[in-house]
């Protein structure tokens, strides 16, 4: 391994890393809501059904590209194939486009943080009894206090991935990961215990077969894979980059069965924490922003004097999901620029590569920010708010097709004795081969097919299904 690049100095580091890039928005804010309406406990099971048929193997995938060539995902591909470079050039762009608009609404978050404190303190910069719709539309239409959370927020970032691979997003992730689970479990306490919490366990849980009727089932499948790829950080690179930190005497295997199943299960833990807060206090169940920065504050405010205590605690809690998820993408497009420079034979530079990188996330993400999810009159590119414009690109278009090109690469091209030499380079067997195989052939591209249409008809309103 090139000591210029970093490498992970333990399994348990990589794994923290890893799954911290995994938890992030996508578990709060879409997965419990998406639950709920999709068919409750149904839903989990087709959810893990996909996880283990799909994300699994892609996952797998990943990890191995990333550790066998050492590389970031541009080189890598370009590595593998120049005919395959294009993959590698969109696993490229999608972090820009992502951190585009993710440093946004951790910004937000660090906003929440800071007003539940300054409500504990009765200090005019807290909510101060605002409504909490009224409070966010008020936040929104004020683009320098958007673009100044943000800064703050891709600031810190910045600073963990500066670092290194070791000092800094694994010393960070050893230490926030285990926060951010302690974090949860106080805030299920909470949830848990109001009374009415039950309804919005039923909400969450409850098997309704109701929606799989007619094609109801498409939209269910489609829901569950689009959540399963965005919530695992897959098809843009992000597992080729921190696989590539992994030392051989590492279990590929079991890494890629390990981050799936705490990534869902920390998901499940979310939404056992939001569903019954907003169920005992008589507010309607949501996703996205709404839910995260209008309804639970609306959950906060409702508890009374300790509100602001568990608001802070839990914008603390996605602050830290979301930081990081967020050091993974800058990492990925770090990783591409300092390949550069060795390819070229030069001497790394990571503090100058992450600037950059920053310096260029920075200006797609003012104008996110400055949009305020459409707030402020800017221009709509066909028709979208900037927001889910960078999105539909990202996950709408370039990830599920780079997941798609990846596993076609590996089931047919590359084939299993490429595998499997990496696989087994740690001296432990690839229990799974067949399996990972016919998955990689057969069913992860089905999958990621069906996943494209799917986050296209979301994104267009097609009404496909
Ligand atoms: N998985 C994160 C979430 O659930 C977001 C994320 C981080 C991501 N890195 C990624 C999504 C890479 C896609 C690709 O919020």
């Amino acid at each position: 391994m090139d000591s210029k690049k970093g490498q992970w100095g333990s399994n348990f580091g990589f794994l923290m890393a890893a799954v911290g890039s995994a938890v992030g928005l996508g578990n709060i804010w879409g997965f419990p809501y998406k639950m709920g309406i999709s068919g409750g406990f149904a839903f989990l099971l087709i959810y893990l059904v996909l996880a283990v048929l799909v994300g699994f193997v892609i996952m797998l995938g990943e990890l191995v590209i990333g550790r066998k060539t050492g590389k970031g995902v541009l080189a890598a591909y370009q590595d593998l194939s120049a005919n395959y470079a294009w993959i590698g050039w969109m696993g490229t762009i999608c972090p820009f486009l992502i951190m585009s608009f993710y440093t946004v609404l951790g910004g937000y978050a660090i906003k929440y943080m800071v007003a539940n404190l300054g409500d504990f303190f009765h200090a005019s910069w807290g909510v101060a009894g605002m409504d909490s719709g009224a409070f966010f539309g008020n936040f929104l239409v004020q683009p320098v206090q958007g673009i100044i959370y943000t800064f703050i927020f891709l600031l810190i970032t910045y600073l963990i991935v500066r670092g290194g691979v070791q000092k800094g997003i694994e010393a960070f992730s050893v230490i926030a990961m285990p926060a951010l689970f302690v974090l949860l479990l106080i805030a299920i306490l909470r949830s848990l215990t109001l009374p009415g919490a039950m309804e919005g366990l039923a909400f969450m849980f409850k098997p309704n077969f109701e929606v799989f009727n007619g094609t109801g089932w498409i939209t269910v499948l489609g829901r569950a894979g689009g959540q399963m790829f965005f919530s695992l950080s897959l098809g843009m690179g992000c597992m080729i980059t921190y696989g590539s930190y992994l030392q051989k005497k590492e279990n590929i295997e079991k890494n890629a069965i390990m981050i799936p199943f705490l990534d869902t299960l920390v998901a499940v833990m979310a939404g056992m924490a939001v569903m019954p807060a907003v169920f005992a206090f008589g507010m309607e169940p949501g996703g996205g922003p709404g839910l995260l920065f209008v309804t639970l504050q609306g959950v906060f405010a409702a508890m009374g004097g300790i509100g602001p205590i568990f608001g802070f605690l839990f914008y603390l809690f996605i602050v830290l999901a979301a930081i990081s998820s967020a050091i993974s993408l800058l990492e990925v497009a770090t990783a591409t620029f300092i390949d550069k420079a060795i390819a070229k034979g030069k001497e790394p530079n990571r503090h100058m590569a992450t600037l950059w990188c920053s310096v260029g996330i920075f200006a797609l993400a003012i104008i996110v920010a400055a949009d305020g999810l459409g707030s402020n009159g800017l221009p709509m590119p066909l028709g979208f708010i900037w927001l889910d414009f960078f999105d539909l690109f990202s996950e709408g278009i370039m990830m599920p097709l780079g997941a798609l090109a990846m596993s076609l690469i590996i089931g047919w091209k590359l084939g299993p004795d490429w595998m499997e030499d990496e696989i087994t380079a740690s001296g432990h067997k690839w229990s799974g081969k067949t399996f990972a195989m016919v998955c990689f052939r057969y069913i992860a591209p089905l999958g990621m097919v069906f996943i494209l249409i799917g986050q296209l008809n979301g994104f267009f309103g097609w009404g496909l299904f």
